[in-house]
């Protein structure tokens, strides 16, 4: 099976790569290299020829349509994204650029391709979109969770841009019939994340002796899932029968942003005895900055419909896969 990935290069993108060159995919990486890539790790598994990658931008048209062509995958997973919430309110140009042109050009792209396939692979093709549970708004602490038929209310320019992208996406397999898959996915944590996101930029704090800025009282509450368990559930439904349909991914770990970063603390100081600046435990870097303007206040997912349809529960509980992460940040400090 020959797979062509978009944003294959970033965090969620090369633990995916890294995971499905284990079996025998051909896998085809298109990725622009933003600052929120892993450069250095996917020019390293081109060169040992484990794919091929293409430094491409997913709105530039020939170039897309031609690797298309050259390649000619049996699936297309959209991974590539601006992502993170911050910068898309400070400059959400960006994000209009990628996760809305962008997916409308792959799109269109993978809709001229597909019609040209013969009947036999017509039949196995898929665009596949990976998206965000942050398209359908935020919860008051007592809601029930999102379900895949929950409207979408996006909050940020990033989640409206992810929004919109979700809606390109349908639109086209009811249109113009091009298969489709969506899943939208709850916060991911593990290995290659930029430290600009939570997680890893506690620990970043922490290793380098600096205030962890929290925003508001902390009090936020996330679904967070291990990047392992997102990709098991990303193959499971890239391999299954479905067609034009959507799937929530969500982790049993709903957690307040000041919860985890205690977690994180407390586990750093057991692993870092000798500390600077005269503080005993790392929570005293701990300090509460203004809110984000619009801060969505809980996520959480409802996803019984992978779990009955698709057989796939998350298996990483939070206590053991935050440790995992914190000693790979700790021996790499790739992003750190
Ligand atoms: N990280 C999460 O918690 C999370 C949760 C749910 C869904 N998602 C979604 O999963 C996808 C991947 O997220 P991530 O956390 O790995 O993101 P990331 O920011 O770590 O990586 C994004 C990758 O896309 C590439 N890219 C950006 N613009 C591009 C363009 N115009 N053309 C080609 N490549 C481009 C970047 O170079 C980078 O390698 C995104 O669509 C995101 O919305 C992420």
């Amino acid at each position: 099976m020959k797979l062509l990935i978009t944003g294959g290069a970033g965090f969620i993108g090369i633990n995916l790569v890294k995971d499905l060159i284990k079996s025998n995919h051909k896998i085809i990486v298109l990725d622009k290299l933003t600052y929120a890539s892993n450069k250095k790790e996917i020019k390293e598994l081109a060169k040992r020829k484990k794919i091929i990658f293409n430094k491409t931008d997913i709105n530039n048209k020939n170039s897309i349509l031609k690797l298309i062509n050259y390649h000619k995958p049996n699936k297309i997973l959209n991974l590539a994204a601006e992502t993170h919430v911050d910068n898309s309110i400070t400059s959400s140009k960006q994000f209009i650029e990628t996760n809305i042109l962008g997916t409308f050009n792959l799109l269109e792209c993978s809709l001229k391709y597909y019609n040209n396939l013969s009947n036999k692979l017509k039949k196995t093709f898929v665009f596949y979109h990976i998206s965000t549970d942050e398209v359908y708004g935020d919860l008051k602490k007592n809601d029930q969770s999102f379900s895949e038929n929950s409207p979408y209310l996006p909050s940020s320019p990033y989640s409206a841009t992810k929004a919109s992208s979700d809606h390109l996406v349908r639109a086209w397999g009811r249109t113009y019939k091009l298969p489709y898959l969506i899943s939208n996915c709850g916060n991911n944590y593990g290995p290659y994340q930029n430290k600009e996101k939570l997680i890893p930029n506690i620990i970043n704090k922490i290793i380098t002796n600096k205030k962890i800025s929290i925003y508001g009282k902390g009090d936020q509450i996330r679904n967070w899932i291990y990047v392992d368990d997102h990709i098991s559930a990303i193959k499971k439904i890239l391999s299954s029968k479905y067609r034009n349909e959507t799937f929530n991914i969500g982790g049993k770990n709903e957690l307040q942003n000041i919860v985890i970063t205690k977690k994180i603390c407390n586990y750093l100081d057991k692993k870092i005895i000798k500390k600077n600046n005269d503080i005993k435990k790392f929570s005293e870097l701990i300090q509460f900055v203004k809110d984000r303007p619009g801060h969505d206040y809980r996520y959480s997912l409802n996803s019984k419909k992978i779990m009955n349809k698709l057989n796939w529960k998350p298996k990483v509980n939070f206590d053991t896969g935050i440790k995992k992460t914190i000693n790979w940040y700790l021996n790499c400090k790739i992003n750190l």
